[in-house]
């Protein structure tokens, strides 16, 4: 996958695209970042990209066209099919890992970081065709969310992770939250691992991870529960 990223500052990347999976999966090509700074397709000698707000009130806003300008410069060929344009900002559809998996399935996507108390409506109407929130709180910019959604994005790509079931097993994919994990020692200041790990009955051990992966989220995230479909086994775990 080719990821674009519209950034005022590119340098927020250097650690994150240079560590761990994200820095792996870029060297096995599975991943390509391509940051571009917005500053480059401003039109003054001071390379600003932001201006007063007409109607007045507090705060500078990201002006259009340098945007406009970065997006097409990678877009040369009008007409052709466009690739998710997402703009981040808190007021776009909440990112969650449904949105994750669709988005892995692209071969590209442009992101386009905010700032300043806002970025011009017309970027919203006439550039983008998608807004996403990484929740409800608010950032000083669009690049922590923009890395958020690489590393959601990147961990589902084929052949990122080692352990293949390793991304669809994991608890948001299966509508879950994850049961409790345990390594050596079995003993720890008197803390005990539970028995049932250490049986070797791989069916005892299946239903027991299940019960717990559904107790947790009966107690923490109802909300997570009320829209899986459970099965008759996991109906009984529940109660018992
Ligand atoms: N920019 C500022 N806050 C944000 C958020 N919560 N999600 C996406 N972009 C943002």
């Amino acid at each position: 996958m080719r990821v674009d990223v519209l950034t005022i500052f590119p340098e927020m990347f250097t650690g994150f695209l240079n560590t761990s999976i994200i820095k792996r999966a870029r060297e096995q090509g599975h991943l390509t970042v391509n940051l571009v700074d917005i500053r480059d397709y401003a039109r003054n000698k001071h390379r600003s990209v932001d201006d007063y707000p007409f109607g007045g009130g507090p705060g500078m806003v990201m002006q259009a066209e340098p945007i406009f300008l970065a997006v097409e410069a990678l877009l040369p060929g009008a007409g052709a099919v466009r690739p998710p344009i997402i703009l981040l900002s808190p007021q776009g559809e909440v990112f969650n890992q449904a949105l994750a998996s669709e988005l892995a399935r692209q071969e590209r996507l442009i992101l386009i970081c905010g700032h300043y108390e806002g970025v011009d409506e017309r970027v919203r109407q006439f550039l983008v065709n998608r807004e996403v929130s990484i929740g409800d709180y608010v950032l000083t910019g669009g690049e922590l969310p923009a890395m958020v959604i690489i590393d959601a994005v990147t961990r589902l790509l084929p052949g990122v992770l080692g352990d293949p079931a390793g991304a669809t097993e994991d608890s948001f994919a299966m509508g879950l939250l994850e049961y409790p994990q345990y390594t050596r020692p079995r003993s720890f200041r008197g803390l005990e691992v539970p028995e049932v790990l250490l049986s070797g009955n791989h069916e005892q051990i299946r239903l027991w991870r299940r019960q717990q992966a559904l107790e947790r989220t009966w107690r923490r995230r109802p909300d997570l529960l009320a829209k899986l479909e459970l099965s008759p086994e996991d109906r009984r775990l529940l109660v018992d």
